[in-house]
């Protein structure tokens, strides 16, 4: 996600603009711009990195006293995080700019479509096409709303877009669909945003722009229209009754809680652009790659967890052998890595010290690596030959929650694009389990407010627990280990993630009353082997808090009741019931949750 502004009133445009993207700093800050129109002219002013470099750009150049402008911190998606691909993006012929967040889906044919018309392209972003698109339908059309209608009729994919455009001084427009765009009415003076904090300290009266929707905004004036037929909307405003640290966290208490509902978006963000018309996934970063012989994933903490779960649906879908690395501990054991092995480095940050350790050395070795990460022009997306972006948004919390959930789509795609080239999976098989990652993301919406509410009753009981178990077979495994993590890293709570079939080889000594279980026990193939291990354990009076789809799946302790899903969509289920259980007895335990003790959001040292 990026952040964008817009400003139009009675005060100099320029520093409000930059004070707008300051506070919108937490959706994205690899490069930053603004633009404005002055003496007939539009002067944009971009930086790569931090927006401090682009506030210093501002200083050192004349003055600025334009009343209105737009502005832009970016979160790469399409094209390195240069200066050439900050926004605004201009059309060829200069007569508008734009800022945009989201993702063009369509936006290769639209750009080839708009070449074979003549124009050209600076950068790699998508929102350049979207410019020059709407320039063209301005062109045909010489009416800026009606451009705007045609261009958002032929436009696919996730797009909140500020625009200003010279033959209509001193006013901005705005468009969106399923990006989140706000207007801020001040007292003589409006603003744009992605999110509230940009406006915040001006004005607590919020509109809420939905879906195909209009905004046209002039320096005494704002109006919503429709873009089906330019009718004016009635809307409402809203008062804002946060401050503006809890702005920044959408009102959440934390960022990881924050995070963790944003998970069903981040869902639609890792599909969008990756699923053809004919239900087809498309990963056309790996189509000139040889199909792997067999696959090394190396990662560390949570992503080698998310590697481990991967690595069951590529072994079951897709029917390469693969086999998962702790980072520090493949890159000094001088591993056998033969001809034709595929090195997958997993990184939220594409920064961690060991994972790129692996994939130099997997480099070393003439091996084929492939990242997944999180952040583009980080060193991973630089040194591994291929790089598959997660398309999470910035992960705020040192403890990984959305992030993981991201390594798992990317994965599961994975597993059906190579289904795909080895024919292991018929186009319907890969068609409904598309079906069913999409729909996923809608009852996951539905259903993370209860996942929330069980949390905080079960986390009231076991916050005081000294030790506890997580166990999981299968899929479920990695997941327990996940669980475990979680509750470590933010409550300081000592957890053991266990593949359930093991605590019978010894684990099982430690448990007694004070010694509670986490079980992960929905109804999986493997349901009858961990109902017989958590019985085990009760045995000797351990409690548990299982997991379940039923009830009456098994009788224990506690049982948590989630929906069912189909097989690996099961994960996206229990992996934020365990995110939502460890924050809560963190928070419980008035622990800083986002700023754990002793922990970096990305250890970039051995
Ligand atoms: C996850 O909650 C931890 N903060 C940590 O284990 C993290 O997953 C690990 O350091 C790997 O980070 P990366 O994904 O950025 O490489």
């Amino acid at each position: 996600m990026c952040g964008i502004v817009g400003y139009i009133g009675h005060r100099p445009a320029v520093p409000l603009l930059l004070e707008g993207l300051s506070c919108l700093e937490y959706r994205g800050y690899d490069s930053a711009g603004i633009a404005f129109v002055q003496a007939n002219k539009i002067h944009t002013v971009k930086a790569a990195g931090k927006l401090a470099n682009l506030e210093e750009k501002v200083a050192t150049q004349h003055s600025f006293n334009a009343m209105y402008g737009i502005g832009h911190t970016r979160w790469a998606t399409h094209g390195k995080p240069t200066e050439e691909n900050a926004h605004p993006h201009a059309d060829n012929a200069q007569t508008l700019t734009i800022v945009h967040n989201g993702i063009i889906e369509n936006y290769e044919q639209l750009r080839d479509k708009l070449k074979s018309k003549g124009y050209f392209f600076l950068s790699e972003t998508d929102t350049e096409v979207f410019s020059n698109l709407l320039s063209f339908h301005y062109s045909e059309k010489k009416d800026i709303l009606t451009a705007l209608q045609c261009t958002m009729q032929e436009v696919e994919g996730a797009y909140a877009v500020v625009i200003i455009h010279k033959d209509y001084p001193d006013q901005i427009f705005a468009v969106r669909k399923s990006s989140p765009l706000i207007l801020g009415v001040g007292q003589g003076e409006y603003f744009l945003a992605s999110d509230i904090p940009a406006f915040l300290p001006y004005t607590r009266s919020a509109v809420f722009l939905n879906d195909g929707e209009i905004a046209k905004l002039s320096s005494n004036s704002w109006e919503v229209l429709s873009s089906t037929d330019l009718k004016a909307i009635t809307k409402e405003i809203t008062t804002i009754t946060w401050d503006l640290q809890a702005a920044q966290k959408s009102g959440y208490k934390h960022f990881m809680l924050k995070e963790i509902y944003e998970q069903p978006q981040v869902i639609h963000n890792c599909l969008a652009g990756r699923i053809s018309k004919d239900m087809k996934v498309l990963l056309p970063e790996l189509d000139s790659l040889d199909i792997p012989k067999q696959i090394r994933i190396v990662a560390c903490g949570t992503s080698y967890h998310a590697g481990l779960w991967g690595m069951h649906l590529i072994e079951k879908l897709c029917k390469i052998p693969v086999q998962v690395e702790i980072a520090s501990e493949f890159r000094y054991r001088e591993p056998l890595l033969p001809e034709g092995t595929v090195v997958f480095a997993l990184s939220q940050s594409g920064e961690t010290a060991d994972t790129l350790a692996g994939l130099r050395l997997a480099k070393e070795n003439n091996l084929q690596t492939i990242g997944l990460c999180n952040v583009v022009g980080s060193t991973l997306s630089r040194e591994a030959d291929r790089i598959v972006y997660t398309q999470a948004g910035p992960e705020m919390s040192v403890a990984s929650t959305k992030a993981m959930c991201s390594q798992l789509v990317v994965l599961f795609l994975f597993a059906l694009y190579y289904g795909q080239r080895k024919n292991t999976l018929s186009a319907k098989e890969v068609s409904d389990y598309i079906t069913d990652l999409e729909n996923i993301a809608q009852t996951l919406e539905e259903a993370l407010p209860k996942f929330h509410a069980d949390a905080k009753h079960f986390a009231k009981k076991y916050a005081h627990a000294k030790s506890c178990f997580y166990l999981g077979r299968g899929l479920s495994f990695p997941l327990a280990l996940e669980g475990a993590l979680k509750l470590k890293e933010i409550s300081y709570i000592h957890a053991e993630g266990y593949a359930a079939g093991e605590m019978k080889h010894g684990p099982i000594a430690l448990i007694d009353k004070d010694f509670p279980t986490f079980a992960i026990a929905t109804q999986d193939s493997l349901f009858a082997k961990t109902k017989s291990n958590i019985l085990e354990v009760q045995a000797r009076n351990g409690k548990i808090l299982a997991l379940v789809n039923d009830k009456n799946d098994i009788d224990t302790e506690d049982t948590w009741l989630i929906p069912k899903a189909k097989d690996a969509l099961s994960s996206f289920y229990i992996l934020p019931a365990l995110q939502f259980f460890a924050y809560e007895v963190a928070d419980s335990l008035g622990k800083d949750v986002d700023q754990p003790r002793n922990l970096a959001k990305s250890v970039t040292v051995e």
